[in-house]
């Protein structure tokens, strides 16, 4: 296992027709003013998509990588949420569920400062989004400079992480909570299904799903799941989407949203000097969220971070792909590194053995190579721990994955997920992240990236 995440393999050679498959997804899935995930799953603009939507758009215009960011942060509410969905009003209603009239966010968000004339989710996802601006802005450092994009984008940048950081930091412990399943974005996780048992599920009857149309019952979370997203997010709307003074039936620290809101929190120390501002309290609170990271989540004996559960305070001890991904924060203890990379490596994950690292333990009770987030490999965790193995210095573990993820995406016409052993494509097709990690995968040689494990390499790799 050490061998292979240490034995140099040549990258995938640049490839012009899957460079222009890519492009046409991204291409046919833009509206106007950003990009959907799906023209038939997801028709409406999707929040942690946009920002990695916007990495891989930026090889393809600058100007169209900005404002699919500033479209998003146009929805942005006055608590400083940026929401995990903004829906377009030139979609019908039923295309997808839930829509803006179970969420009515111009009306019961209201008071927690949700904009008007625009409807939108009242839960979040993960924060990419300073990282993806600071991405965009190094595509053309020049024309980002002359349109001002980073000064018009880093006090809304800002205020989203005062959000997650203040309000959303429910354990006390300096660490950013989720409220709901699809707030981590990884939504059936068997992480999940612990904390998901007691809530009650709302009644069939008093839905109708959307996304059966368009995907594989299999391949999709299930009704009894449905029914307690739906719950969850009912009766967080009807609390007025009050974060304190609110008793939240789930309320869980994820690694993943944790990691990426350390990185992208070190993109908006690198914004704030670009903009003339002070990085420093950026840096600080980087290194505050680090500590808490790993004194809350780090689990010695798995090797891994887990997620904590903070309605009975344990941690959950279903391993999934989220707690590999702080490999991306920079400034980890290296016995940490180490460990990490040899959790990817060994039987839970088999990086490096099989094409894909798949979205759950493949060891695990819960194990499902089809079934969205319990089991299939996605392009968007592929990619990030692409960075975070990168900047390490694990150069060959991150050349294989780069090559594997290039052949896969290619081959599966850009899926939204793939079966981990075979790459088959599972879910929707012409996926928007997909192709715009690939574009970026494809812009990147990785010979010159190569820089070595030192503390900022992994920050290196990631812009
Ligand atoms: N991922 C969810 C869905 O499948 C929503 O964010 O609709």
């Amino acid at each position: 296992m050490t061998s292979l995440l240490d034995s140099p393999v040549p990258a995938a050679a640049d490839d012009p027709a899957l460079r222009r498959g890519a492009a046409r997804v991204l291409y046919a899935n833009w509206t106007g003013a950003s990009t959907v995930p799906s023209r038939g799953l997801y028709p409406h603009q999707w929040s942690w998509d946009s920002a990695f939507i916007a990495i891989g758009l930026r090889h393809l215009s600058v100007r169209r990588a900005q404002r699919e960011l500033e479209t998003l942060l146009g929805a942005q509410w006055a608590d400083g949420r940026v929401p995990h969905i903004v829906f377009n009003p030139a979609v019908a209603l039923d295309a997808y569920f839930p829509s803006p009239d179970f969420w009515r966010s111009s009306r019961d968000g209201a008071a927690a400062g949700a904009p008007e004339g625009i409807e939108t989710s009242g839960i979040v996802q993960p924060p990419v989004h300073a990282l993806a601006a600071w991405l965009v802005h190094l595509a053309d450092p020049d024309a980002s400079r002359s349109r001002g994009f980073l000064s018009r984008v880093y006090p809304a940048l800002t205020a989203w992480h005062e959000y997650l950081t203040g309000a959303r930091d429910l354990g006390g412990g300096g660490l950013a909570a989720v409220l709901h399943p699809w707030e981590p974005g990884m939504d059936n996780s068997p992480c999940w299904d612990a904390p998901l048992r007691r809530i009650e599920p709302a009644p069939a009857d008093s839905y109708r799903r959307a996304d059966l149309a368009h995907g594989a019952a299999a391949e999709r979370p299930t009704d009894l799941d449905y029914g307690r997203y739906v719950r969850l997010a009912g009766d967080y709307r009807d609390s007025g989407y009050a974060d304190a003074g609110t008793r939240h039936a789930f309320a869980v620290e994820d690694p993943g949203v944790n990691a990426l809101l350390i990185v992208s929190e070190h993109a908006l120390g690198r914004i704030a000097a670009e903009t003339g501002a002070d990085p420093a309290p950026h840096e600080e609170r980087a290194a505050r969220l680090t500590a808490a990271l790993v004194e809350r989540l780090w689990s010695p004996d798995d090797g891994m971070f887990l997620c904590r559960d903070l309605v009975d305070g344990e941690l959950i001890t279903e391993r999934s792909v989220a707690g590999l991904l702080p490999l991306v924060v920079p400034g980890l203890p290296q016995e940490i590194v180490d460990a990490l990379a040899g959790t990817a490596a060994g039987p839970g994950f088999r990086l490096g053995e099989i094409p894909m690292v798949p979205s759950y333990d493949l060891t695990g009770p819960a194990f499902d190579p089809s079934r969205y987030w319990r089991g299939p490999a996605w392009f968007n965790t592929g990619w990030l721990l692409e960075r975070g193995l990168r900047g390490h210095g694990r150069t060959g573990a991150a050349d294989r994955l780069r090559a594997t993820m290039l052949t896969s995406a290619g081959a599966c016409d850009f899926a939204e997920y793939v079966d981990p052993f075979t790459a088959e494509a599972r879910g929707t097709r012409d996926f928007g992240w997909t192709a715009a990690l690939t574009l970026d995968l494809l812009a990147r040689d990785p010979a010159e990236e190569d820089a070595g494990s030192t503390p900022d390499a992994v920050a290196a790799a990631l812009v």
